[in-house]
């Protein structure tokens, strides 16, 4: 096996930070993974996996050997009876995430249109249980398989296992243990629609009636309404949002509300209201602010953004004063979302 020596991530990660790794290797079949990690483990190499790099924050090189899965493979297959037209599709961890909307897309399936333009690769997708405009992965999720790195030792994982929550999963808790390889989602040509997400039913409704919309529609109307406001990371370093909407207890919301009355939240199930922390950063007036080379995106106020030049640590550090500033407004904790590393 051949490993590259300082191995330079900017291109890796969609920040593009300029961080490098000790040693470096592309892996797109399971054996080889296998491999590579039991020599790691006799050499005392620790071993750090790489999806697309589009949740995560560099702050310094990473020593040992860091694997990037590449494994591209995609499988559709029909499940049940074959007139329930529902699919499940097998796809490599190192399938670019939009790469498999399009093409599921273009099969004239749902299931994924509404996750459109998400970055980085579908091995990453159940990590933070990628979500947006109504849609969740794990409401399209079956199962996933996953190396233990410590044992070496495959692991299947179903939706329970998984422990999904919002931006949430069990791999969260367990970080850097599990390299997921494969994950199984289900399509179909009937599966019910989600376009009640406010921007998107609004768009959707001014141009279209209910029989003509399409996976396509939808997937195209999600891509408009994202170019609209999220930044390009090849033109712009940037993670996506970069904090959790935050959840509050009804009182807490309802002190808030009474102070700022434009405040944006949703009710949820439990009890307990989501706030929109781009309302929150937005309300501090710092929506297009420049610190050095990092600063808040012009359009969307929960997307920090890295211009060029600057550091991991510069960028944490402008995100923790601007968590300060909102603590000290609102008396809300916003938590940051990407792996910091
Ligand atoms: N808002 C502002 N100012 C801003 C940003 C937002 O006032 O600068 C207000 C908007 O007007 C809107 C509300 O906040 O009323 C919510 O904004 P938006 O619809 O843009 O969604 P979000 O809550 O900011 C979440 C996800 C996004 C996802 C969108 C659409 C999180 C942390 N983020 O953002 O996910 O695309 O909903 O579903 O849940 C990501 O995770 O990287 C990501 C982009």
């Amino acid at each position: 096996m051949q490993f590259e020596e300082n191995k330079d991530l900017s291109a890796l990660n969609t920040l593009g930070f300029s961080y490098k790794a000790e040693r470096y290797v592309e892996i797109n079949e399971d054996t080889a993974l296998n491999e590579a990690v039991e020599y790691a483990q006799q050499k005392g190499w620790p071993v750090f996996v790489m999806g697309g790099g589009s949740n995560l924050v560099l702050t310094r090189n990473i020593p040992g050997l860091v694997i990037y899965l590449s494994k591209n493979t995609m499988q559709y297959d029909i499940r049940g009876p074959e007139n329930c037209w529902l699919f499940k599709i097998t796809v490599g961890a190192g399938v670019n995430w939009h790469q498999l909307v399009r093409d599921s897309v273009s099969r004239g399936l749902y299931g994924l249109e509404n996750l459109s333009l998400i970055p980085g690769n579908t091995g990453a997708a159940p990590v933070q249980n990628i979500g947006a405009y109504g849609v969740e992965l794990c409401d399209r999720f079956d199962s996933l398989t996953a190396l233990h790195l410590p044992t070496n030792e495959w692991h299947e994982f179903d939706l329970a296992s998984c422990e999904f929550g919002y931006r949430d999963s069990v791999f969260k808790h367990h970080p850097d243990e599990y390299a997921i390889t494969s994950v199984r989602l289900l399509v179909g040509k009937d599966m019910p629609q989600e376009t009640s997400y406010d921007s998107l039913s609004q768009l959707i409704t001014r141009r279209y009636t209910q029989n003509e919309i399409t996976p396509e529609i939808v997937s195209n109307t999600v891509c408009e309404l994202r170019q609209s406001k999220l930044p390009d990371p090849s033109i712009i370093g940037n993670a996506g949002s970069f904090f959790h909407n935050p959840i509050v207890t009804r009182a807490h919301h309802e002190g808030l509300r009474q102070r700022f009355p434009n405040l944006v939240s949703y009710p949820q199930e439990d009890g307990t209201v989501k706030l929109a922390a781009g309302w929150l950063i937005d309300s501090l007036g710092l929506r297009g602010n420049r610190k050095g080379a990092v600063g808040v995106h012009d359009k969307q106020a929960l997307v920090l953004v890295h211009h060029g030049g600057g550091t991991g640590h510069e960028l944490l550090t402008y995100a923790e004063e601007i968590q300060q500033s909102v603590q000290d407004k609102f008396g809300v904790e916003l938590i940051m979302e990407p792996k910091v590393l």
